[in-house]
């Protein structure tokens, strides 16, 4: 990116050159200023959407969003986002106009979808998500959500105010996101939640937030990060996964390199519920006993400061807190073919060791393998020690060490 734009500059091109698109052939500005500029949005998208050469929609003004918009089926559309885009936060301004996302309580303001869109933020546009009054409600809105889009990216914007998760991507394929500056948190704040979507890529972004980093939900595969940093987070997590009885979930092929993450509660996360619901809760949220498959996850250099709980953890007993209804309803997931490599730094070590890898029988995990661990507890009674179950500890290499 950094070389696209001065590249860009250099050439005295006033529009950015997104990745993998040509410039547009049109320009649709869009004017703001009102309480509600759906309806410009709507019109200036339209009039760029679908063209032989592309379009540009520009909003480098100020505008507020009241109605739900609905940019699918949009094609070689940019939306080059300059300015700042409010959302109206009134509860009931929304009550029953939000976009369900048919997941959790997800929902959303706006959802953009098609094929070759580039939300192009240049590191100065702006979605405030004006989230705060949606704090306590269930359903709450997103504050970016992509559905449905192939070939596309997310680039140099910044986003406030959450309610609820950040950025939604679902029945997606070949997105990248680059430069995001996410900074807010609050409960259920996650950065990014990944759903039924093939080749994602997250790079280059800062978020600072109250819930997972990045979540990769049910369906992520071919994913890839890196350069992250992450701060007062859970950590990047793989789920939860299996919440559902009857739905088989994956998550495979995924490369997660150089996070930063500072005051996280959790560092490098695998989460799956128990294997029936038995009380176990979450977020407000119930479940167990779905099934599936976890394979080839990489955590590549991943450096926890002042970590709450723990560096790494693989958890098959997600969202119940005792240990023997777990035992008894063990998870059926199948998990294989995980790399921690080079998880290095400190956490508080409250759990008597600096993570845990615990599967829930002798079969359902294989070749979990710890590499290049360096993590020190505050103690520095519990530096490089792992709580292990049910896993071959031949594949977790000195300095770390595996106790129950
Ligand atoms: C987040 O926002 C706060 C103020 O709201 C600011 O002090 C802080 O520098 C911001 N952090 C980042 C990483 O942008
Ligand atoms: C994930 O994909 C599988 C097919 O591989 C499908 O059966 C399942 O319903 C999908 N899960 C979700 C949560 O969409
Ligand atoms: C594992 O996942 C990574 C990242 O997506 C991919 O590059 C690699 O080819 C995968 N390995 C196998 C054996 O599938
Ligand atoms: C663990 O992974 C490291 C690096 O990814 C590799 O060099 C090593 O052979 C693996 N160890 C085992 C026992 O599989």
């Amino acid at each position: 990116m950094l070389l696209l734009s001065s590249l860009t500059a250099l050439l005295g091109l006033s529009a950015l050159a997104p990745i993998g698109s040509a410039a547009r052939a049109k320009s649709c500005p869009v004017t703001g200023g009102t309480t509600d500029d759906s309806k410009a949005i709507l019109a200036a998208v339209t009039a760029c959407n679908n063209l032989a050469g592309g379009g540009s929609v520009v909003l480098d003004g100020t505008y507020t969003i009241a109605s739900p918009l609905d940019l699918r089926n949009l094609k070689s559309v940019d939306l080059v986002i300059t300015g700042t885009i409010t959302f109206n936060g009134v509860v009931s301004n929304w009550a029953g106009k939000l976009f369900d996302l048919n997941f959790q309580n997800a929902q959303a303001y706006w959802l953009i979808g098609g094929q070759d869109v580039n939300i192009i933020g240049q590191g100065k546009g702006t979605i405030n998500i004006n989230g705060k009054s949606f704090q306590g409600e269930t359903k709450r809105p997103v504050g970016l959500a992509i559905s449905g889009l192939t070939g596309g990216s997310v680039t140099g914007l910044n986003f406030k105010n959450p309610g609820f998760w950040y950025n939604w991507i679902a029945f997606s394929k070949n997105v990248v996101y680059d430069n995001i500056n996410i900074n807010g948190s609050g409960a259920n704040t996650d950065g990014w939640d990944i759903y039924n979507s093939d080749h994602i890529t997250i790079t280059n972004s800062v978020v600072v937030n109250g819930d997972d980093c990045i979540s990769f939900k049910p369906n992520s595969t071919n994913i890839f990060v890196s350069q992250l940093s992450c701060t007062g987070s859970h950590g990047v997590s793989v789920g939860s996964l299996g919440q559902y009885p009857g739905i088989y979930d994956v998550v495979q092929n995924v490369y997660v390199k150089d996070v930063t993450c500072t005051n996280c509660q959790h560092g490098a996360r695998i989460k799956v519920w128990p294997g029936a619901g038995a009380g176990a809760t979450s977020g407000g949220l119930s479940g167990g006993g779905g099934s599936g498959l976890v394979k080839n996850v990489t955590f590549d250099g991943f450096t926890v400061k002042g970590g709450d709980q723990d560096a790494l953890l693989v958890t098959a007993c997600y969202g119940q807190s005792k240990v023997d209804v777990c035992t008894a309803n063990p998870s059926t997931f199948k998990i294989q073919d995980v790399f921690f490599k080079g998880i290095t730094g400190d956490v508080k070590g409250k759990n008597q060791a600096v993570g845990s890898i615990i599967c829930p029988s002798a079969t359902s995990c294989s070749n979990i393998n710890v590499s290049g661990l360096g993590v020190t507890s505050q103690s520095g009674k519990y530096n490089n020690q792992l709580v292990c179950d049910n896993i071959d500890i031949t594949k977790i290499l000195a300095p770390a060490t595996c106790h129950a």
